[in-house]
């Protein structure tokens, strides 16, 4: 079907249907009568490839159902498409720049949400992952969707299908922290997930434990510094608090616990030793068997041999 028709016929299909339901704004349902009867991915004029089909219900049950679409992408009409300069206002527009090398679809959209979280979106940009791109000019580093999911979707944290709540935080951090090529290219600790999965919390996590830290439970979520600031959680004494909301009274001796860290020299170099122990008992063993069994061979070649 071509572009033109089917900008035609989709909308006078959707009203033939009898949709759209009575919660949606009509701009919103103008959006979705293209929107929810298209699918699949296409690459756009821009370069970019998208999927063009929006869940009218999933999307209609998201903490964001209530809003038009134009809240966020305050650059598009439903005819369908306006000029993408449309009443875009100063601040979300001057961040859409910034962050345009990372979102190429819609910037405007992705740096729309300010408008209504304002304290976390700054909270974002000067963290680690904020200042990867408006610092260092890359696209690796984390924005609201990358952590949130799909911008349609959002669900409140507490809900199971959450990407960052317990039961999926781990796998959603997990995707660039498990990623050689950010660990390489950004010199971190290759064993965070593994370390953690390992750690006394990972295993219970793993088993269903509802009270054990999750990434964010050290790291915070949106205010996320490396390692070595002095105002991040996990920087120093700066433990003592963060393991003190949960373990009371944790000490300095308690808060080296537990960290990404592989253990240290004395744990390595002594398992190391009871290895080399190990395998050397069991050669002196089956040399000792071997030069015995040469040796009786021998006593009787040699005995055979006084006998004729
Ligand atoms: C008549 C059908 C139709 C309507 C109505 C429509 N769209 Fe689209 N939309 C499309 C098509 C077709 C594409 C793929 C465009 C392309 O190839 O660039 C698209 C692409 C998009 C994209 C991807 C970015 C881009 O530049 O291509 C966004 C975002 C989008 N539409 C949002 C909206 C919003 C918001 C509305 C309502 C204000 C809306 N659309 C209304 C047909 C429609
Ligand atoms: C809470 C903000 C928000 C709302 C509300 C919203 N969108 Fe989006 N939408 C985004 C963001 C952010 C992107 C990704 C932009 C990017 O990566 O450049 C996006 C991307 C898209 C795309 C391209 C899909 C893709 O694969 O990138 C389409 C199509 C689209 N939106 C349509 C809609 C329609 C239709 C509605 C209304 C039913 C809507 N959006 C409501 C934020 C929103
Ligand atoms: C027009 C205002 C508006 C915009 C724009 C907007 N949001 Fe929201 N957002 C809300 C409201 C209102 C809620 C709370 C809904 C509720 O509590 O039921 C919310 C809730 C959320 C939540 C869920 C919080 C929780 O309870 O777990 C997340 C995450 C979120 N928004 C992310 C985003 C992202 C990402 C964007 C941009 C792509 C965005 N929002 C754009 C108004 C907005
Ligand atoms: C590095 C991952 C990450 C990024 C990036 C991120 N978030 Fe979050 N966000 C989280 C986590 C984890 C939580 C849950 C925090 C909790 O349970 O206390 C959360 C909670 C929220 C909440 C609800 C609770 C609250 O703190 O108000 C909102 C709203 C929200 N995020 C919006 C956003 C917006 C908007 C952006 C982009 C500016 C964003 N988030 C970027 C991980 C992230
Ligand atoms: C119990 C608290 C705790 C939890 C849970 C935790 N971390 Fe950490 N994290 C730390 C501490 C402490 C450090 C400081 C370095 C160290 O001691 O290993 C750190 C350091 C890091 C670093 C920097 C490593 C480097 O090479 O510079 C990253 C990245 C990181 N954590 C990611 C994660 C991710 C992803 C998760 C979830 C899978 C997670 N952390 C869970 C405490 C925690
Ligand atoms: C889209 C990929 C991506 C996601 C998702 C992501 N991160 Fe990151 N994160 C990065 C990159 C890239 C860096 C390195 C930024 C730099 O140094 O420029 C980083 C840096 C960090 C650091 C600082 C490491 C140090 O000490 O230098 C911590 C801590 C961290 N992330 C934790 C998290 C947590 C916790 C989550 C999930 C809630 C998360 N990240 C989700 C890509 C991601
Ligand atoms: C979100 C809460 C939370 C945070 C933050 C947290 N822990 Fe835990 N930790 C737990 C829970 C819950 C257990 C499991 C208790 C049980 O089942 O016995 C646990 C168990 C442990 C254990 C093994 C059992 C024990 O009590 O000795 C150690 C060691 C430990 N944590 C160290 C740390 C260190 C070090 C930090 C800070 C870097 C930290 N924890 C941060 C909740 C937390």
């Amino acid at each position: 079907m071509s572009k033109k028709l089917l900008m035609i016929v989709a909308p006078l299909l959707f009203l033939a249907l009898g949709l759209p339901s009575a919660a949606l704004s009509s701009e919103t349902a103008g959006c979705l009568a293209c929107h929810t009867s298209m699918k699949g991915r296409i690459k756009t004029a821009g370069g970019a490839i998208i999927e063009l089909n929006v869940d009218s219900d999933r999307f209609q049950s998201s903490v964001h159902g209530g809003l038009t679409c134009t809240d966020c992408h305050a650059g598009f009409t439903d005819n369908p498409h306006g000029s993408p300069s449309a009443a875009v206002s100063e601040p979300v527009a001057s961040l859409s720049r910034k962050i345009s090398s990372k979102h190429t679809v819609d910037p405007v959209a992705a740096a729309a949400c300010i408008k209504c979280h304002e304290e976390t979106y700054q909270k974002v940009l000067a963290s680690a992952h904020g200042k990867n791109i408006i610092e260092k000019h890359q696209t690796d580093g984390a924005l609201c969707v990358d952590c949130h999911g799909s911008p349609h979707y959002i669900v409140k944290a507490k809900d199971p299908a959450s990407k960052i709540g317990r039961a999926h935080q781990v796998e959603t951090c997990g995707k660039c922290h498990g990623d050689i090529r950010i660990i390489e290219k950004y010199k971190l600790q290759e064993n965070v997930m593994e370390s953690f999965k390992e750690s006394f919390h990972g295993r219970k996590l793993h088993l269903g434990h509802t009270k054990v830290p999750v990434c964010a439970s050290c790291h915070n979520a949106h205010d996320i510094m490396t390692k070595t600031d002095p105002n991040s959680p996990v920087f120093g004494k700066n433990r003592l608090v963060t393991c003190g909301k949960c373990h009371k009274g944790a000490n300095e001796k308690f808060i080296p616990a537990i960290t990404h860290q592989k253990p240290g020299p004395i744990p390595h170099y002594t398992e190391k030793a009871l290895i080399v122990l190990l395998l050397s008992t069991f050669a002196f063993i089956v040399i000792h068997v071997l030069l015995e069994a040469f040796s009786d061979i021998r006593d009787a070649i040699f005995r055979k041999g006084r006998e004729e």
